[in-house]
């Protein structure tokens, strides 16, 4: 079979059970994701999630999430899952949400560097959801890219750092989101966020009751925590949301010759810059989204004396995401 299958406008579906057996045979794939591109192995093989570890440069502390296709599958490596759990579950899966169970022994150590609990997500987007059914196990998965890079939102910008360590790519054009997914795990009956992502505080309040910001301190569940993430090569100066943002952006620009202004499309017109990239509508923060990682990765291709990017005010209760 061809190593690169495109997927952008149709799914083929016989092509798809072969890169299943891919999996089964501990392979490692890179395939899309509704969030973010993924880089997959078969979750129960020690072997096979090796593979996934050496393409990425990750650490073996830190853990890799799983992705499952429906409750049987969670239900098979996951144990003492209580009746909140099951409920989060109901209502954000599929979709761009992971929420950190019990483990069971089946599976491997390396799956979860060594921790008693496994993440599981089952997406919504249908390569992937197909894929784990397809393979019949779950799928470790992390985001596709080097470690400590951005997350990839197109193959585009990460087939080059893949191709040759991968026996598979499949190409399912742009991520519907564009950020990864939001990360939880339920402590003394409380949904704690451990990473931000399409799925907001305020959903998981209102399913749960209540919900505590883990990200915004000290995020003790999240082992990745003190790793590096998002790194670029390039200066890269956040400009906050305020009355005053416009003029700020321009004070920094007129610092440098050859800058890169990464900006809402309704201040666009406003920069004295040669680059300027729109990430969308000030507004529509789906958009945002969608773009973020794609302009970043553009930005610093080009190797700027200086990337500035806009800072988008943050709306509560913000319109989200549902599978
Ligand atoms: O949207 C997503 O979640 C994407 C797509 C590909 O599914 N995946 C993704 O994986 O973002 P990754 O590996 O880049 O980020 C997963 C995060 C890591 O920070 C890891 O430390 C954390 O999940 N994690 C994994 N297992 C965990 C566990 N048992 N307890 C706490 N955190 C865990
Ligand atoms: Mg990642």
């Amino acid at each position: 079979m061809e190593k690169y299958l495109d997927m952008k406008s149709k799914i083929n579906l016989s092509e798809l059970q072969k890169v299943a057996g891919i999996i089964k045979n501990d392979g490692i794939v890179l395939f899309p994701t509704e969030t973010v591109y993924g880089i997959g192995a078969n979750g129960l093989s020690k072997k096979a999630v090796e593979k996934v570890y050496k393409a990425k440069g990750r650490s073996i502390k830190n853990p890799i999430n799983l992705l499952v296709s429906d409750i049987k599958m969670i239900e098979s490596v996951a144990k003492d899952i209580t009746e909140l759990e099951y409920k989060l579950m109901d209502v954000f899966f599929p979709g761009p949400f992971t929420i950190i169970l019990k483990k069971k022994d089946i599976v491997p150590n390396i799956v979860t560097a060594g921790g008693d609990t496994v993440g599981v997500r089952m997406p919504s987007g249908e390569i992937a959801l197909k894929l784990v059914q397809e393979s019949g196990v779950p799928i470790a998965a992390p985001s596709a890219n080097l470690s400590g890079s951005l997350s990839g939102t197109n193959l585009n910008d990460i087939i080059g750092d893949f191709e040759n360590k991968v026996d598979c790519i499949i190409d399912g054009g742009d991520s519907k989101i564009g950020l990864e997914s939001t990360i939880v795990k339920v402590v003394d009956g409380v949904p704690h966020i451990l990473r931000p992502g399409a799925i907001t505080d305020v959903q998981i309040k209102d399913v749960a009751g209540d919900v505590v910001l883990d990200y915004l301190n000290k995020n003790e569940f999240l082992p990745s925590s003190d790793m590096a993430h998002y790194n670029i090569k390039n200066r890269c100066v956040l400009v906050k949301a305020d009355k005053g943002q416009v003029d700020k952006v321009n004070a920094i620009l007129e610092q440098y010759n050859n800058a890169v202004v990464i900006c809402c499309n309704e201040n666009a017109c406003k920069y004295n810059s040669k680059v300027i990239l729109n990430m969308g509508a000030k507004d529509n923060l789906e958009a945002v989204s969608r773009n973020i990682f794609r302009l970043l990765r553009e930005a610093d291709r080009s190797n700027p004396d200086v990337i500035v990017i806009e800072g988008i005010e943050e709306k509560r209760p913000r319109q989200g995401y549902y599978g």
